[in-house]
Order: structure tokens, then C-alpha cells, then sequence
């Protein structure tokens, strides 16, 4: 970790338990500059030998030191070589290797050799089915050979493979392929060239036995680049989506952003063995199997938004990520932020702008809301950290992404895209920081972000309290901000906060315009003239900001804006405040028999209108009727008690199910009419289908199980078969037990789908969803090698609050049993299962003081990763 050092940290000597603090403050240049690097590798799974050839020259702006320090990470040097001079004069530091250079301009080369069969961290070089890949953001290209792996130092790579030509016969990676030719004992080789300087992050390399599915592009200016997507055999015809997906996303920046591709191919390989979604190497992107492999008989419709999603994100990365890079991992929100809001417009785009932005706020309140308020909370920028993995947070990526659709907001698209014009023209193959991207929103855009900068450095949802008064014909909104203290700052200033607002009419149904306000004091009031009679107050519309809000309105207020809100997001957002405000009083105590019916007749009465509403699509029906999240349930209370949320929850759900039991049923003969298609009236139809059996089975489990079992046999696709699935594995119904074994027969050796029949039963509401997770993670086909699979079962675990919260701690030791035993085989992926205990604060004592409990057993355990050992201290401390 040369990359930062921090002099006050040098003499408290960082011991395996206290790996160092890197702070953002630190920053220095790179001492040297690395205009060229050149890679030979000779591949095997067991044994690649790299050699790497380095010129390097002094740099101007860097600190003289007669020394170079590159990065390593478990891997030794077999000879290094100064100007052609074998040399032995090297000395190490933990893994970073230090070379005497004296001069101005040396070229260094560097033997290593790895075993890619070994790496089952999936960082660096590694073998996925006997194939060959490379992980290398954020740290991971200092495992294949000693480089400054830090994202300022960019350099030019032409990179040469050997190896069998029956095991590889592809070899790939980054830029255009320059020459290729056949070696000696059943060898080939392949030598590749990136024109474009790039990060060590960004490098790529695959070798393996992979079909391929080709197309083409023709960019704005006419020229012609090939594309390919490469996966395992027998997978080609799943590739069609992932390859529509790619052509869309290439049109739509030229349109969209005026961003033209650059190099004459781009390629994508498919990989099974994944820590992420997908990486953005430069012209060789390496996704997760997940989110390139989709058809109607194994993908959902979500799945095959995800695979649009992802592609469109990996490949806008390559003006945002790539041609401009982070100066360093501080500023990793620069790209992914940025890059996170491209591929959502891109989204709303394809799909329609309503449904697209509903999905994306409950992600954030569900995720990142959590992480907010907890003990990881850190701003999008963040100023410190010891394994920067995880610092690939919902926080950098999703509220990185709303800060900057604030600004959208506030200047409006036109002005936004001047900003991004200038931001690209300006920093165009440079590593940049948060700090250009701003100063390029302020000129281009013509923002003044001063106040705004507070959004990078200050962690914590800001609340907002919002009162309306009425006097005469003038409506007054007071509204007050504050930012709640986190970990690391306790005193926060006051945020620019854009809010969309309208006020209706209460007799005609409408509103005069929406406004925009944006707040930037602790208190202010604003004055709306023209209402007789006080209006009907529709606020944060679109989710114009990032922010949690408390007013006092009464439920009809709810009511109406539930029915009428012509913005869909704040009819939603109506629905879901009537029930969250239910909720979160029953689960709290709060509510005798009589009040609870009183609620329950509000929610029932904007439900009714809901199902009934004919010039709803159904897609948008079932955005409106999904119930709040268990998580962000509990978000919304000091301490919170799982078990009396989900009891509320579910009984709100029977009572709702019972009472619209007739319509629900018509609604689900109406939708089950409907053929198969990809057109979005299709997939509303099949939203709402297992929306209704979702209520069903709460209010009429019998009937719900007949007709579930009945969508699961005359399934023709995934959507409804998996919903189908879903709802029958939380009955205790005999239908379950055929269903499941059915669906894992049918589906044998597709993995995705596989992980599917983990991932239902492990997040299933049935009763015996802890020994049910017990028993797969015995199945033969459970393996702790493959995160996905990991993720499929104990990821849905921790996110299935009534198993996860059993009220003996069952759920909190399988969590920590887990992460104790996928530490040593892969950090990265262990440490993602933190969080979920990490809440211990939020959750009521006895249930509280057990999380807590295996938090400490897992760090008394003294071989914790950097990964890990960061994430249980943040949580404890
Ligand atoms: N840059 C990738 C993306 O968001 C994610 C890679 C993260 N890798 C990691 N090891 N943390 O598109
Ligand atoms: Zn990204």
C-alpha cells in the first residue's frame, strides 16, 4: 500500500490485525511515469509465467527518490533485470517490491510466476472451468506481476499470449488484435495492442475454449467495429439479448452524451466465476455469466433488465471510467457514480421513465439508505479506508449517482449536457477527481456548486421536516433539514436540496405546475398564493433528492395524491407513506384494534383505487401495490423489532389479500390471457400476475396454492414460473414439495437457474426457511468456490428478515459461520455479508446484543482478511 502513506501512521506499525489507514489527503504523484509496458505471458492453468517489460521515466511532477516502489501482492520475482542487467539488488516491503533506479529513464523487467488454479479469490489471473480471466480493479493487477497498480499511473500495453491451442483456442484482450501465429507443440500465440493509455485497473486477458456470438456497429463518424460477446458452449443462443443490449447502449451515448466508441472491436467474455457484476477493461469487458446470459425460459424480465442494465453500464464506462480515469480510489464515485445515473437514463429510456425510477429508489432506500444510517455510513466520496473493495458501496455507486442527477435537476438536460461536454473535452485521457468533474458542472453547466460540494463530503440522509399552513388564499410550506451525525462527522452543515413540488386543487383533482425549490438553510418557508381552500401538498416528485421526509398529513391527503398524483413517483411514494406510516405505528405498539382498522381502511380505499384504476398500465399497478420492504420498514424507526414489523406486515398483507380477494382473482384471469411477449403490456401483465398471488397467499393460502401451482404448470417463461415458484415455496402446501424438485429436474446444470431454486428457498417466508438453508448448504450442489451460488443462498438468507432475525440468533450465526469460513477462500465476497449484522444498533436488545455477540466471535479470529477485519471493526466500534 505504497500508494498513500501516512508519516503519522509510520511508527504505529501495522501488524497482520491492523492493516493501515489510507487516507485521501494524502495524495502524491507517482515518481515515475510509465509512457510503455510490455506483457508476455505464457499461459497455464496451474503454472503462467509473466514477464513484463517496463520503461520508466522520471516524473516532473513527482518527488525525486532513487528508488521505484511497484506493487505486488503474494507473488515474487523469479529476475528482474534493469536496462538489460540481471540484478539482485531489490528489497521488499510486505508485498511491494523496491528497485534502485539512479537515473532518468530505465526499462525494467520482471519475471513472475502464478497459479491461476490457486486464486480463488478471484483477483488478478485466474481459472474459471478451466478457463483463463483476469479481475484487476481495484488492486487485483499487483497479483499478476509488480506495476504501480494505482489509477494515475497510465501507460501504453502491447501484450503477447502463448499457450496450448487446444485449451485456449481464444486468446483476448485489451485494444485490437495486432498479430497471431502458431508455436511450437500444439502452441499459438496472439499479440495485442490498446492504443489507449490506460490504468493497470483496466487490463484484461482470457484465454479459453468459448464460442461466439458476432455483430457490428457503425459509429456516428462511419466507422465499423466488430463485436463480440464470448461464452462457454451451449450457451451462444442465450447471447441475443446481451448483443441487442450493447448495439442499443453504443447509439444511445452518441445521441444521448455525443460519446463515440474508439477502438475497432469490443468484446465482452462471459464468466461464471465472478466477484461483481461486470468489469470495464478497456475493449474487453469480463462480465458475470448473470448479465450477459438471458432467454424467456431462464431469465426474468428483471433478469433481462439487469443484462441491459450492466452491458449499458460497463460500456458508457468507456468514456466515463476509462478515457477519463480517477486520479485515485477516493474518487472511484467519478466513475461509478457517473456512470451508475448514464446507464439509469439509458434504462428509463428503453423502459419507460416511471417504473424504471421507482426500481431505483428502492434500491437506494433499501441498500444505501441502510448503509447510510449504520456504522459503514461514508461519503460518496470517502476520506479514508484500509481494503478500498469495500468501498464499492451502494453509497459511491447509487447516491453517486442521484448527487449528480441533482444537478441534472437543477439546471435542467440541456444545460447538464454542456457540463458533460466540457467535463469529457477537458479531462479526456486523464485520471480527474470528483472536484474537475464539479468545477466542469459549474462552468459548462452554469451552477454555482459551492454549497452543493457538501453532498461529496458529508455521509447521512438528510431528513426533512415539511408543514403546510393556510391563511387566506396563501398556502406556506416551512421546511427544516438537518444531516444526522455519522461515524465520522458529528456536526454537518446544510445541503442544497432540489425538490420538486405541486399543490393540488383538493375539489378539481389538478395542479397549476410544479415547482422547483431547492432548500439550502436549516429552516425556510415558502409562500403559494391562489388557494382558496388549503392544497394538497405533492413533494420530492421524481425523487428530485436523495432524502428521507417527515410531515404531518393526514391519511386522506394520502389518499387522494395515491389516486390522483400525475407525477408516478409521488403516487407511489403516497401509497407507500400511507402503509409505512401504518406499519411503523402497529409494529411500534402504537395502535389498539380500532385505529388499526381505521388505517387499514385508508390503505384498503387507495388499494381499491389502484386495482380499479383502468388507465393504469399493470406495470405501473404493480410498482403501486408492492408492499415497503422489511428493511426499509425498520430504516424508519430509532430501534426496531423485526419480528412485530413482519407480523404487522403479513397481517396488512392477509387482511388486504382477504378483503380484494374477488378482484384480485379477476385480475389474474385478465393478465393470464395474455401471450408471451417482451413488450411492456406483456411484462405488466406478469407483474401483477404474481403480485395478486402474493396477496392470495397471505389472505387465502389454499387458493393461492391451487393457482400458483396452476401459473407454475402453464408457464412458458421464467417471470411467471419463478413467481409461481416463489410464492408456493413460503406454503406449507404439498404443491411445494413437487414444485421445487420439478423446477430443479428441469433446470439440472443451467446454473443461473439453479442459483434461482437456491435463492427462492432461502429467502421464503416458510416457517422453516433456517433448516431448509441448513440442508442446501449440504446439496451437492452448494460450493463456497462460487459467489454467485454463495450469494444465492446466503445473501437471500440475510436478506429474509423473519428467518435471518429468528428470535433465538439461529440467523446471525449462519451469517458469521459463513463469513469465518469464505474469509480464506475469498475476502472480497465474505466481507459483503458484514453489513447485515452490522445493524446491531438499529434492532431491539435481545436480538441486538446476539448480533453483536458473533461480530466479536468473528474478530477474535486473528487471520481475518484486510476485507473483513475493516468491515467487523467499522461495525463494532
Ligand atoms: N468497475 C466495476 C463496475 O462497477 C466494478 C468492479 C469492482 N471490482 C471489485 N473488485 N471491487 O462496473
Ligand atoms: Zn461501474
Amino acid at each position: 500500500m505504497d500508494i498513500i502513506t501516512n508519516p503519522e501512521m509510520a511508527d504505529a506499525a501495522p501488524t497482520p490485525h491492523q492493516p493501515p489507514v489510507i487516507r485521501r489527503e494524502d495524495y502524491k504523484p507517482f515518481p515515475w511515469l510509465l509512457p510503455v509496458t510490455r506483457l508476455n505471458f505464457e499461459l497455464g492453468v496451474e503454472t503462467t509465467r509473466v514477464t513484463s517489460t517496463l520503461s520508466v521515466e522520471r516524473n516532473p511532477a513527482g518527488d525525486a527518490s532513487p528508488t521505484i516502489t511497484l506493487n505486488g501482492d503474494g507473488i515474487s520475482a523469479l529476475t528482474i533485470r534493469i536496462d538489460g542487467k540481471q540484478t539482485s539488488e531489490w528489497t521488499m516491503d510486505g508485498g511491494n517490491l523496491l528497485l534502485p533506479l539512479p537515473g532518468a529513464s530505465h526499462e525494467i523487467e520482471i519475471v513472475t510466476e502464478i497459479d491461476p488454479s490457486a486464486n480463488s479469490q478471484l483477483m488478478g489471473l485466474y481459472a474459471s472451468n478451466g478457463m483463463l480471466c483476469t479481475q484487476c480493479e481495484a488492486e487485483g493487477f499487483r497479483r499478476i506481476t509488480f506495476f504501480p497498480d494505482r489509477p494515475d499511473v497510465l501507460s501504453t500495453y502491447t501484450v503477447r499470449m502463448t499457450g496450448s491451442q487446444d485449451q485456449f483456442p481464444v486468446l483476448l484482450c485489451n485494444g485490437n488484435k495486432s498479430a497471431e501465429g502458431v508455436g511450437e507443440n500444439g502452441t499459438h500465440w496472439a499479440e495485442w495492442h490498446d492504443p489507449w493509455p490506460k490504468p493497470s485497473y483496466l487490463f484484461a486477458l482470457v484465454a479459453g475454449d468459448l464460442v461466439v456470438n458476432r455483430g457490428s456497429f457503425t459509429t456516428m463518424s462511419g466507422r465499423e467495429v466488430e463485436l463480440a460477446i464470448y461464452v462457454r458452449d451451449g450457451d451462444l443462443d442465450r447471447t441475443g439479448h446481451a448483443m441487442a443490449s450493447l448495439i442499443k447502449s453504443m447509439k444511445w451515448d452518441e445521441e444521448t452524451f455525443g460519446r463515440e466508441y474508439d477502438l475497432d472491436v469490443f468484446n465482452i467474455v462471459a464468466v461464471s466465476d465472478f466477484n461483481m457484476g461486470a468489469m470495464e477493461n478497456k475493449g474487453l469487458n469480463v462480465f458475470n455469466t448473470k448479465y450477459v446470459l438471458a432467454d424467456p425460459d431462464t431469465a426474468t424480465d428483471g433478469d433481462f433488465d439487469g443484462v441491459e442494465g450492466v452491458i449499458a453500464h460497463e460500456y458508457f464506462h468507456n468514456w466515463s471510467g476509462n478515457r477519463i480515469t480517477c486520479r485515485d480510489w477516493f474518487q472511484l464515485s467519478l466513475k461509478e457514480g457517473f456512470t451508475v445515473l448514464r446507464d439509469q437514463l439509458f434504462s428509463q429510456d428503453m423502459q419507460g421513465e416511471a417504473v424504471k425510477r421507482i426500481e431505483d429508489v428502492r434500491i437506494l432506500r433499501s441498500v444505501q439508505f441502510p448503509e447510510d444510517s449504520g456504522p459503514l455510513a461514508h461519503p460518496i466520496r470517502p476520506d479514508s479506508f484500509r481494503e478500498i473493495s469495500n468501498f464499492y458501496t451502494s453509497t459511491v455507486y447509487n447516491k453517486g449517482a442521484e448527487v449528480i442527477r441533482m444537478m441534472r435537476t437543477m439546471c435542467g438536460p440541456e444545460a447538464f449536457r454542456k457540463g458533460t461536454d466540457l467535463y469529457f473535452d477537458r479531462h479526456d485521457g486523464e485520471a480527474a477527481t470528483c472536484e474537475d468533474f464539479i468545477l466542469a458542472m459549474e462552468e459548462g453547466a452554469g451552477l454555482d456548486l459551492t454549497q452543493f460540494r457538501l453532498w461529496y463530503s458529508q455521509a447521512g440522509t438528510p431528513k426533512v421536516d415539511i408543514a403546510m399552513a393556510h391563511d387566506g388564499d396563501t398556502a406556506t410550506l416551512t421546511v427544516k433539514q438537518t444531516v444526522p451525525p455519522t461515524a465520522d462527522l458529528a456536526d454537518k452543515l446544510p445541503m442544497p436540496i432540489p425538490l420538486k413540488i405541486a399543490l393540488f386543487n383538493r375539489e378539481t383533482g389538478k395542479h397549476e405546475g410544479e415547482h422547483l425549490i431547492v432548500l439550502n438553510a436549516a429552516e425556510q418557508t415558502f409562500e403559494f398564493g391562489g388557494f382558496a381552500q388549503p392544497p394538497v401538498l405533492s413533494v420530492n416528485r421524481g425523487f428530485s433528492a436523495p432524502i428521507s421526509i417527515e410531515r404531518d398529513v393526514p391519511d386522506e391527503d394520502l389518499v387522494f395524491l395515491a389516486a390522483k398524483d400525475d407525477d408516478s413517483f409521488a403516487r407511489y411514494e403516497a401509497m407507500q407513506d400511507l402503509i409505512v406510516r401504518h406499519l411503523t405505528a402497529a409494529s411500534g405498539g402504537a395502535l389498539d384494534d380500532s385505529a388499526r382498522e381505521a388505517a387499514r381502511m385508508a390503505i384498503a380505499q387507495a388499494f381499491g383505487s389502484i386495482l380499479s384504476d383502468d388507465a393504469l398500465d399493470d406495470s405501473m399497478r404493480g410498482e403501486l401495490v408492492m408492499l415497503p420492504g422489511l428493511t426499509y420498514l425498520a430504516e424508519q424507526q430509532l430501534i426496531a423489532d423485526p419480528a412485530a414489523i413482519h407480523t404487522e406486515r403479513e397481517g396488512l398483507k392477509a387482511w388486504l389479500g382477504a378483503r380484494f380477494e374477488s378482484e384480485l382473482v379477476l385480475i389474474h384471469q385478465r393478465v393470464s390471457k395474455l401471450p408471451f411477449g417482451l413488450d411492456s403490456a406483456s411484462r405488466g401483465a406478469r407483474k401483477i400476475k404474481t403480485q395478486v398471488l402474493v396477496y392470495l397467499a397471505a389472505g387465502n393460502p389454499e387458493l393461492a396454492s391451487k393457482m400458483a401451482a396452476a401459473q407454475y404448470n402453464a408457464a412458458d417463461n421464467m417471470t411467471d414460473r419463478q413467481g409461481a415458484l416463489m410464492v408456493l415455496t413460503g406454503l406449507g402446501t404439498a404443491a411445494r414439495t413437487d414444485k421445487l424438485i420439478d423446477f430443479h429436474r428441469r433446470y439440472k446444470g443451467n446454473e443461473l437457474v439453479v442459483d434461482k431454486w437456491f435463492a427462492l428457498q432461502a429467502s421464503s417466508l416458510h416457517p422453516h426457511a433456517i433448516e431448509h438453508v441448513k440442508a442446501l448448504a449440504e446439496h451437492p450442489d452448494f460450493t463456497m468456490r462460487n459467489p454467485n451460488r454463495v450469494r444465492s443462498l446466503y445473501m437471500a438468507f440475510a436478506a429474509n428478515p423473519q428467518a435471518f432475525h429468528a428470535a433465538d440468533g439461529e440467523g446471525y450465526k449462519i451469517i458469521a459461520d459463513l463469513i469465518l469460513a469464505l474469509d480464506p477462500i475469498n475476502p472480497q465476497t465474505a466481507a459483503r455479508f458484514v453489513p447485515s449484522l452490522g445493524r446491531w444498533r438499529r434492532i431491539e436488545p435481545a436480538r441486538a446484543a446476539m448480533m453483536r455477540a458473533e461480530l466479536e466471535r468473528i474478530a477474535k479470529s486473528d487471520s481475518l482478511s484486510r476485507d473483513t477485519f475493516e468491515q467487523v471493526t467499522r461495525s463494532l466500534g
